[in-house]
């Protein structure tokens, strides 16, 4: 059985989902494909599972409750470590396809399980990027109330909901700077300049206030809206310091040539989002920088099985 799942990118919204502010997030259209035979041990692409390289592979399985070894392969169309959900969308593949040949499967349970997986290998973790890639599509992801409730999700006393967004579909270009950001790192990095700032929660509180803003325009297709909404997220994102000079060398590059343009994910490097204007001047600025790039569509299935 195999299991196609796409990657996503974050819209609105990073880092204020971690203080409870709502953030919107969109399945797109670059996927990782998970295929799994049985076998008499188990082999995750043809050697024996090890926690250190395949930890996100192992715990799905785990957490799957499939009784008998597999054999799990796993090919992807884009870069791991690059901010699209990578992690995510091999988790949720791998976690689709073992409750496929349970005969369980489930959005629900999938993203759940897959969140648990998430959980226990990063210590860390809002269910964003594993509910996006399940889900497909836009979603809303908020401690408060959502429209269009999907599902659920809980964690050590904290309930997030995830709504589907009904948006006009976006055609975007993912520019990847070629440095990794840590998560974890821009994470305490960002909680540490909330607690000595006296505005760094006022900081937070108007990213929450973008994606709330955008939710209209992303239904409507304003694109002058939703860019210049993106470039005052960007700008928040700079303040609480998950710039990074390369992904800010990539957005100003581009500027004149877009609607907007942002830091997609934790930042620190990693991938930037660009609404472009003038799509050819802006692919020819990124291949005068040599940075990769991909253009890309929303994914409206999300998680699905294929042949
Ligand atoms: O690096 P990514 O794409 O998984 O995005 C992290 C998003 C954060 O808001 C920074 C953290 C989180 O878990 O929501």
């Amino acid at each position: 059985m195999k299991s196609r799942t796409p990657a996503k990118v974050i819209l609105f919204g990073e880092h204020a989902v971690v203080y409870g502010e709502p953030a919107i997030a969109m399945a797109i259209d670059l996927y990782s494909i998970v295929s799994v035979e049985k076998s008499e041990n188990l082999l995750i692409d043809n050697s024996p599972p090890d926690r250190k390289y395949h930890s996100f592979i192992l715990t799905a399985y785990e957490k799957s409750g499939y009784p008998d070894p597999v054999h799990i392969m796993v090919k992807s169309s884009f870069s791991p470590s690059s901010g699209l959900g990578s992690s995510a969308s091999v988790t949720v593949g791998t976690v689709s396809t073992l409750l496929g040949m349970q005969g369980r499967w489930s959005k629900e349970v999938i993203a759940r399980i897959s969140f648990e997986t998430e959980y226990a290998v990063q210590g860390r973790a809002s269910p964003t990027d594993t509910s996006t890639v399940t889900s497909g599509g836009a979603i809303i992801i908020s401690r408060g109330n959502v429209e269009n409730l999907l599902w659920s999700v809980e964690k050590n006393g904290i309930t997030w909901n995830i709504g589907k967004i009904d948006i006009k579909p976006i055609e975007l270009i993912v520019a990847n700077s070629g440095i990794r950001g840590s998560t974890a790192h821009l994470v305490s990095k960002v909680s540490s300049f909330v607690t000595k700032n006296k505005f760094g929660m006022d900081i937070i509180r108007e990213i929450g206030e973008i994606s709330k803003n955008a939710i209209e325009p992303l239904m409507d297709g304003d694109i002058e809206k939703i860019g210049s909404l993106m470039v005052k997220n960007n700008k928040l994102l700079n303040i609480l310091g998950v710039g990074h000079e390369a992904t800010t060398r990539i957005i100003d590059s581009v500027s004149s040539f877009s609607y907007g343009a942002k830091i997609t994910g934790a930042g620190g490097g990693g991938s930037v989002i660009i609404l472009p204007r003038e799509r050819e001047k802006v692919i020819e600025r990124l291949e005068y920088l040599r940075i990769k790039y991909y253009n890309v569509k929303m994914d409206r299935e999300g998680v699905s099985f294929i042949k």
